[in-house]
């Protein structure tokens, strides 16, 4: 039995973070030529083997608990800014349960009470860019200050909604600031940045807190938000999911949804930009679902805008905020149809963003062409996930197309991230037309958590009407 094949290195210990970080995709394709779908790489004295094509994907995403760990892989980054008892500071089965207590707070009619919320947000956020000629936006900024308001307004709850401009915004910079790559590495190095992301936790945990104890001296039982659900729940084994553990999933989910949504909007707004008969079709599909593109957004009927659906799919296929996942291996497993076993201690890494944008499987791979989901049933594998409440459909591990993950640690968000997506893109394109500035698309930023385009984004708009 062998180990997998390893990527040389010439500068000890770093191994090859350096050109890792300046470009993975490229990084991972030019090695892949020379030694197939698996190998081991170097980064800063851990191993890390990646297995590229469906069939790594579905061996990182369904590798057994007893083999694999995320939270080993994760922990480091993200105790410290969720807090304790939570998500990766747990034993697996009481992630799997607090997924559960989530899906409860993502109910289809708290998502029908969302979409107006959403689209009041969106339309007085862009209010500001409101004049008679239109300019230049920074929309990478916009849609993350957007973000954070819609989702504090609808998931987080009202209450937080109403701090988000004043105290909270800046807790939350700081919690982000402390959630960077680097700090799954050097987790013991004493940086200004670490003891700013401490404070912000707590700082963050006690507002949570605070609104929690209001709801209950005043005997609040009407909101249908997370924060609500999640304030009365109960593991199976009659453990209590506590008020502080209630804090730090807010804080997760907080993490969770903000990057992944803002720079997904950004994306297909800039994709958009760059193909102006798409937003001439979005606002004929809004016209015929609707009536109009005055009237409402409403959650049902926006399940039939498929043109918009598809642009979100197609922007989530090329241009994925999670490029990397990452277990730890806890017990030697052997790659399914190889030799090759892969050693306890090493990292196990997926890149769905390989099979996403490979030729094999998409023609044309790197145009951006919302059509050709016009005629794909996304494919069911038959291994769908079940975590007590029902199978997650869409849990094949084997689907080319992955950017919400596959298997037990599969995003819970992917219908809320539509459902905001959706409104907060419809919304924008009434107010405004768009096009690329001379700069054109930007590239991709993969040095942060998750790959945001180069900044600054700037965008031409114009008001309509
Ligand atoms: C897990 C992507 C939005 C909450 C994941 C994973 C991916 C992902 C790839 C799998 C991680 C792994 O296997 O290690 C995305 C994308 C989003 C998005 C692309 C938006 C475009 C959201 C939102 C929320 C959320 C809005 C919550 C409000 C979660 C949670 C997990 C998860 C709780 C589970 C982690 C685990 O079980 O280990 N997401 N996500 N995500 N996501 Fe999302």
């Amino acid at each position: 039995k062998n180990a997998p094949p390893e990527v040389p290195y010439w500068i000890p210990y770093l191994g090859s973070a350096i050109q890792f970080s300046v470009n993975p995709l490229k990084f991972y394709a030019e090695n892949r030529e020379k030694y197939g779908d698996v190998f081991t790489y170097t980064m800063v004295g851990r191993k890390f083997t990646v297995c590229l094509g469906t069939e790594g994907n579905n061996f990182v995403f369904n590798a057994k608990l007893a083999d694999v760990s995320a939270e080993e892989s994760y922990k480091p980054l993200t105790t410290p800014v969720f807090g304790k008892g939570v998500v990766y500071d747990c034993p697996n089965h009481m992630l799997m349960e607090q997924k559960k207590f989530v899906k409860w707070g993502m109910s289809n009619d708290a998502f029908r009470a969302y979409v107006p919320e959403i689209e009041e947000e969106t339309r007085n956020y862009f209010q500001r860019w409101n004049n008679k000629v239109g300019g230049r936006g920074d929309l990478f900024t916009a849609m993350g200050e957007l973000i954070i308001n819609t989702a504090s307004r609808t998931l987080m709850g009202p209450e937080i909604r109403a701090l988000m401009d004043e105290s909270v915004a800046q807790v939350y910079h700081d919690l982000d600031d402390g959630f960077q790559p680097i700090n799954m590495f050097f987790e013991w190095l004493p940086l200004p940045s670490y003891f700013r992301r401490d404070k912000a936790h707590l700082k963050m945990r006690n507002i949570f807190k605070k609104v929690i104890e209001e709801r209950r001296a005043n005997n609040v039982t009407d909101k249908t938000d997370m924060l609500q659900s999640l304030m009365n729940q109960t593991y199976k084994d009659g453990t209590p999911f506590t008020d502080v553990d209630a804090c730090h999933l807010m804080i997760a989910l907080l993490m969770a949804g903000q990057h992944t949504s803002s720079t997904t909007a950004t994306w297909a707004l800039l994709f958009l930009a760059e193909n102006p008969d798409l937003i001439k079709d979005l606002l004929e599909e809004q016209k015929s679902v609707l009536g109009s593109v005055d009237a409402p957004l409403n959650f049902d009927a926006m399940k039939n805008m498929t043109l918009l659906d598809n642009v979100i799919r197609e922007t989530l296929r090329l241009r994925p905020p999670i490029i990397m996942i990452l277990r730890k291996v806890i017990r030697p497993i052997t790659f399914p149809g190889t030799d090759y076993v892969i050693p306890k201690g090493n990292y196990i890494a997926a890149s769905p963003i390989a099979t996403q944008v490979d030729e094999r499987f998409y023609k044309n791979a790197k145009a951006f062409e919302p059509s050709r989901w016009e005629n794909i049933v996304e494919e069911e594998t038959g291994e769908s996930v079940d975590y007590g409440f029902g199978k997650i459909a869409g849990g094949g591990a084997r689907n080319p197309n992955l950017p919400f993950g596959a298997g037990r640690h599969r995003c819970i968000g992917e219908t809320f991230a539509y459902v905001q997506l959706k409104t907060v893109i419809s919304t924008f394109v009434r107010m405004y037309d768009l096009s690329l500035t001379e700069r054109g698309m930007p590239g991709s930023d993969f040095t942060k958590m998750f790959v945001q385009p180069v900044l600054p984004v700037e965008i031409n708009y114009k008001p309509r009407n």
